[in-house]
C-alpha cells in the first residue's frame, strides 16, 4: 500500500476518535453521503451518452447518474481524501444489494422516517456481505472500510466521516434517477459494473489536468471560492474541453435570473457580477431540491453552463 493510503487511513481513524483538525485544507475532509443537488433536474441538459466526463463529487452519485445515462469514461476530481473509497463502497452496494437494502445501508438522516436516524446504517453484517466484492473492485477500499468497521461502530463511522447534509429518502428518490424506481436501480447496476473511474484526489485549483473531456461538472464549489479564482479555473478548464464540450460552472439553489442578490450570500449568487465574468454562460432552471419537498412551492434551482465553440 502507498504511503498516501497509510496517512489517509490514519487520518480517518483519528476522525473516528473525534479528533478534528480545524484548517482550510480540511474543510472538505468529510464525505457527502449523497448529492445535495437535483441531478435528475439538470442531467438532460448534457448529452452524456458515450462521452468522456470530468466531475467533482465525493458522494459518488454524480458518477452513478452519469453511468446510468451512458457516460463512458469518467474522471472524478475531488479534494475529499475518501472519495475513491466511498465510491467503491457504493458501487459494491449497488452491485450486491437490492434497492431497499441499499437504501437502508447508506441512508442515515431521517431514515426510515422523519426525526429518526437509521440504527441499521452501515450494519456490520451487511458490510461483511460486501467485503468479497469490495476486495475485487478495489483492494485499498476493502482495507480502508474493513479497518474502520473493525475499529469503530457503524454509527461512529457514519457520524464522524460524513457531512450531516443529507436529504431524506423521498427527496433523494427525486434527485437521483437510480433511486427513483426498482427498474432504474437495476439499470444503474448494469451500467456501473462497466465503470471504473479515474480518481484525481486533490485541489482542482492546483491540479494540472492534461486530458480533454466532453463534459465537466463543477458541482457548487464556486460557492466556497472567490469569483475571480473561479474565473481563472473556468478559463483554464476550457482548454480541457473538446469542441462543443459543455461545462457546468455552478449549481445554484433557489435562483432565477431575476433573483435579488443579498449581501450575505456567496459571491457567485450575485448574478449580475457572475454573468459579467462569464458572458457566454447560460442559466438553466428546473425544479429545486426544496421544491421537491413541497411540489406546491415550486422552488427553482439552476445550473450555470458554458458550451465551448467548435
Ligand atoms: C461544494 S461540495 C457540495 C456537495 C455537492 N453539491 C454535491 O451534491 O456533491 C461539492 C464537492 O466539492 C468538493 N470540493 C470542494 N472544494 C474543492 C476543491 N478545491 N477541489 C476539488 N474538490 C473540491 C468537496 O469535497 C465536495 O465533494
Amino acid at each position: 500500500m502507498s504511503l498516501y493510503f497509510d496517512i489517509q487511513l490514519n487520518q480517518a481513524l483519528r476522525y473516528c476518535e473525534g479528533y478534528y483538525i480545524e484548517s482550510e485544507a480540511k474543510r472538505f475532509f468529510q464525505i457527502y453521503p449523497f448529492t445535495t443537488e437535483n441531478i435528475s433536474g439538470y442531467i438532460d441538459q448534457f448529452d452524456v451518452k458515450g462521452k468522456k466526463i470530468l466531475t467533482v463529487g465525493s458522494s459518488g452519485d454524480q458518477v452513478i447518474e452519469l453511468a446510468l445515462h451512458g457516460g463512458k469514461e469518467i474522471t472524478v476530481v475531488d479534494i475529499c481524501p475518501q472519495t475513491k473509497e466511498y465510491f467503491y463502497l457504493k458501487k459494491a452496494g449497488l452491485l450486491f444489494f437490492e434497492k431497499s437494502l441499499f437504501e437502508s445501508f447508506f441512508c442515515y438522516k431521517d431514515y426510515p422516517r422523519v426525526f429518526k436516524d437509521n440504527i441499521n446504517v452501515f450494519r456490520k453484517s451487511n458490510f461483511q456481505k460486501l467485503e468479497p466484492i469490495l476486495r475485487l473492485l478495489d483492494y485499498e477500499s476493502y482495507l480502508f472500510w474493513g479497518e474502520l468497521f473493525n475499529s469503530y461502530t457503524s454509527e461512529i463511522v457514519r457520524k464522524h466521516l460524513f457531512f450531516d447534509d443529507e436529504k431524506r429518502i423521498s427527496m433523494l428518490q427525486k434527485q437521483l434517477r437510480y433511486l427513483s424506481s426498482v427498474t432504474q436501480y437495476h439499470q444503474a447496476k448494469e451500467q456501473i459494473a462497466k465503470i471504473s473511474p479515474t480518481f484525481l484526489i486533490g485541489d482542482i485549483f492546483e491540479n494540472d489536468l492534461r486530458e480533454k473531456y466532453d463534459i465537466i461538472w463543477l458541482s457548487n464549489i464556486a460557492v466556497y471560492y472567490p469569483l475571480e479564482q473561479m474565473k481563472e479555473l473556468v478559463e483554464r478548464l476550457q482548454q480541457n474541453l473538446n469542441p462543443l464540450g459543455k461545462m457546468m460552472i455552478c449549481y445554484l439553489y433557489d435562483t432565477k435570473k431575476d433573483t435579488v442578490y443579498q449581501e450575505d450570500w456567496a459571491e457567485v449568487y450575485n448574478l449580475e457580477k457572475t454573468l459579467n465574468i462569464f458572458p457566454d454562460a447560460k442559466l438553466v432552471n428546473f425544479l429545486g431540491v426544496e421544491g421537491i419537498r413541497s411540489q406546491k412551492t415550486s422552488v427553482q434551482d439552476a445550473v450555470l453552463t458554458l458550451q465551448k465553440k467548435r
